[in-house]
């Protein structure tokens, strides 16, 4: 059985008082959330307060990059421990954003991965293909290569705190969702390859979120497809009514 996970990507969004304010409009809202899990990822800056203000709740903390090196002269970069320090208990690797604009690779994302884990971190790794990768008929090879790359060396026991996120690029803050048939598709072709890398077992442990327009008006048939395990949001994440509406899908 796998247990929902809904995590909000903060990305380049909100000081630390709004923050404050977004993660107490959602801790008021929030309920018995005893079948789902629910994670935001806030800035780096914001991280440390909002650490301390979701202690011992329901919410849990995550972050939306790490570096791969544990210390060292690596001006700008946060090493995992930095992050379990200030309460993360998750971080995103490889989003298309980083893979665009920061340079991101497979080989990169799965040295992330690898660091994070061994760090005591969950990674969610996300993996998506672009329009013109879906419009030549590429998305599925492309996206499983994805997380073979992500994934090399990754044993089967550590794969238990990954979560893996399918964002088809196009679809990520445009409002044009994937229909929940063509992500279910795609969920069910990487779990495929889980099964391949890990035998069924082990695959059917693992979450598959989909992210990329997901709002309170089609997460519910999303998450109603059988390989749909939870959802990352942005642009619906920023603020607590959204959030909340999404957080309870039915
Ligand atoms: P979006 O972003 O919900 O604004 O499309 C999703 C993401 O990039 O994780």
């Amino acid at each position: 059985m796998r247990i929902p996970i809904i995590a909000g990507n903060w990305k380049l969004y909100k000081t630390v008082a709004e923050g404050r304010e977004l993660v107490t409009g959602l801790l008021a809202g929030l309920g018995a959330v005893t079948d789902r899990e629910v994670v935001v990822c806030p800035p780096y800056t914001a991280l440390f307060p909002l650490g301390e203000l979701l202690a011992n709740t329901p919410i849990a903390l995550g972050a939306q990059e790490v570096f791969s090196e544990t210390q060292g002269a690596f001006t700008g970069a946060v090493a995992p421990q930095m992050l379990r320090d200030v309460g993360c208990t998750y971080v995103i690797v490889g989003h298309s954003e980083r893979r665009q604009f920061f340079g991101d690779t497979d080989a990169t994302v799965n040295r992330k991965l690898h660091a994070a884990l061994a760090g005591g971190l969950r990674p969610i790794m996300c993996v998506g293909e672009s329009k013109p990768q879906r419009d030549s008929g590429q998305a599925e090879p492309i996206v499983t290569a994805q997380v073979r790359g992500g994934l090399v060396n990754v044993s089967a026991e550590q794969l238990l705190n990954v979560v893996i996120a399918y964002e088809p690029i196009w679809a990520i803050g445009t409002g044009d969702t994937a229909t929940a048939a063509d992500a279910q598709a795609m969920h069910a072709a990487i779990r495929a390859t889980l099964v391949e890398l890990y035998g069924d077992e082990a695959a059917q442990t693992v979450r598959i979120q989909y992210g990329g327009s997901v709002k309170p008006d089609n997460v519910d048939e999303l998450m109603s497809q059988p390989d749909i395990d939870g959802a990352l949001v942005g642009g619906a994440s920023l603020k607590a009514d959204s959030f909340l509406r999404i957080i309870h899908f039915q």
